[in-house]
């Protein structure tokens, strides 16, 4: 059974950050009910279009399982729709530039006094102070959070991931706030306000990189690769290649056909227990017993000869024949994967992680299923809706509008045009 079976979400969330988060909550259950501006909807339906005429796959990928009412909250019809949804619903959940409900009328003072029991979240780009008014995109976020001066080579520039931890990242955040204030309010009965800013969810990512903040303070962090380089630390956590983060030094070494293949290429980490394992199978069986490199400490200084020697011998093989050979003797590697193998991987299709979906306009289309699975209540994912397809089914199943009543409110502009078949 879905676990948030009953839980029904007024979804005033556009683009991604919003957007990922109300995808999870309907994977799991919820009754989601994303609300549009008529005729308009959320922007990215129409952004980065591959199929003319049809909800871009920006949209269609973050916004499954939901249903689409289109209403317009500045029409006076539109309010008094509105105010009935936030009786009748248990989480409002918006990611608007700062100030935009309070504007429509909706602030949380007025969501309290209408729905003590409405649990209101927001996205917003950074938390109370200085920079609370400011509009926040994912890149933004990932240099205002830290991630970017912690990201790239210690030579370039600052650089941000694809990974979206900014909005992806910061909707999960809002997600589990969203769980916990609804486990709370089965014993207070109250609703609370639940804040996840930008900022701050990718400071939490980058939890580590301030933890050497603050370890500079006691000498050089020697498990960067700049340390054994000779290049002296400055006094902010320095961007640290592709090293790996932790005790156990790790690097992206190259892979057979990486000449033409960008993606040719493993992670491999010299994690200590294996390293015995990691000189036989390189073939530098000495290094076992050399005291400068039989321990972790005495190779920190060497790291690029290591891993050099290391690269002589993956060059030597395919990403799949370092994982084929290492995992066996328990050496931690991995191939770093293309989209498109990502896309074929079949052992992906049968967990659910990746899903095929049809859609009435585009046709067939890959997505991200939901990616945390839970036992007795697997996701089952369903496509996007179009704008407004369930304005009418919303009116009456959710608000009990009916007869003249329903009339009013299509006469009124609130949700837009009548489609034909409602209006027989
Ligand atoms: N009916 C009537 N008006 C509606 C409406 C509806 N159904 N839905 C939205 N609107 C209005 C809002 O009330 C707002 O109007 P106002 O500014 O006159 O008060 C307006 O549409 C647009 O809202 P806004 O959020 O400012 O959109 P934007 O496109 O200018 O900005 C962002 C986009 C993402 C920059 C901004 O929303 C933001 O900073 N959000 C918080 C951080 C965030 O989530 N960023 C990541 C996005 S992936």
């Amino acid at each position: 059974m879905e676990a948030l079976k009953g839980v029904k979400i007024l979804d005033f969330t556009h683009v991604q950050s919003g957007p990922t988060c109300t995808q999870l909550l309907a994977w799991f259950g919820a009754d989601v009910i994303k609300v549009e501006r008529p005729g308009v909807g959320d922007a990215t339906r129409k952004q980065l279009v591959d199929v003319p005429g049809a909800d871009s796959l920006y949209f269609t990928m973050l916004n499954h399982n939901k249903r689409s009412l289109t209403l317009n909250t500045k029409n006076e019809t539109g309010k008094e729709v509105l105010t009935r949804l936030v009786k009748e619903c248990d989480v409002l959940v918006e990611n608007f530039a700062p100030g935009a409900m309070e504007r429509m009328g909706f602030g949380w003072e007025q969501i309290q006094a209408i729905n003590p029991r409405m649990i209101m979240a927001s996205v917003k780009g950074f938390g109370p102070g200085p920079f609370e008014d400011c509009k926040v995109y994912e890149n933004i976020a990932q240099c205002a959070g830290g991630a970017a001066s912690t990201t790239g080579f210690n030579d370039g520039v600052p650089l941000v991931t694809g990974a979206q931890i900014g909005d992806s990242g910061t909707g999960l955040h809002l997600a589990l706030g969203i769980v916990t204030a609804l486990y709370h309010r089965t014993h207070s009965g109250k609703g609370q306000r639940v804040l996840a800013s930008m900022q701050d969810g990718v400071l939490n990512l980058c939890r580590v990189k301030l933890r050497d903040q603050q370890r500079l303070a006691a000498g050089p962090l020697t498990e960067y690769s700049q340390h054994g380089e000779g290049t002296p630390f400055g006094d902010t956590t320095p961007r640290a290649g592709n090293d790996s983060g932790g005790g156990q030094p790790g690097r992206i070494l190259k892979c057979k056909g990486w000449e033409q293949d960008p993606n040719a290429y493993t992670y491999f980490i010299t994690q200590a227990a294996a390293w015995p394992k990691i000189c036989d199978a390189i073939g530098k069986p000495e290094w076992k017993e050399d005291p400068d490199y039989a321990t972790p400490n005495a190779r920190l200084t060497r790291l690029n000869e290591v891993f050099g020697a290391i690269e002589d011998w993956t060059m030597t093989k395919s990403k799949y024949e370092v994982m084929d050979i290492c995992n066996p003797l328990d050496i931690p590697v991995g191939p770093i994967l293309s989209m498109k193998e990502i896309a074929a991987e079949q052992s992906l299709r049968d967990t659910g992680t990746i899903v095929e979906v049809d859609h009435p306009e585009r046709g067939a289309y890959l997505t991200v299923g939901c990616p945390v699975k839970l036992s007795a209540s697997p996701a089952d994912v369903q496509r996007s809706p179009l704008l407004g397809e369930h304005n009418d089914e919303i009116l009456r199943d959710v608000l009990g509008y009916d007869g003249e009543d329903l009339e009013a409110v299509w006469n009124s502009g609130a949700v837009g045009d009548r489609p034909a078949q409602a209006a027989e």
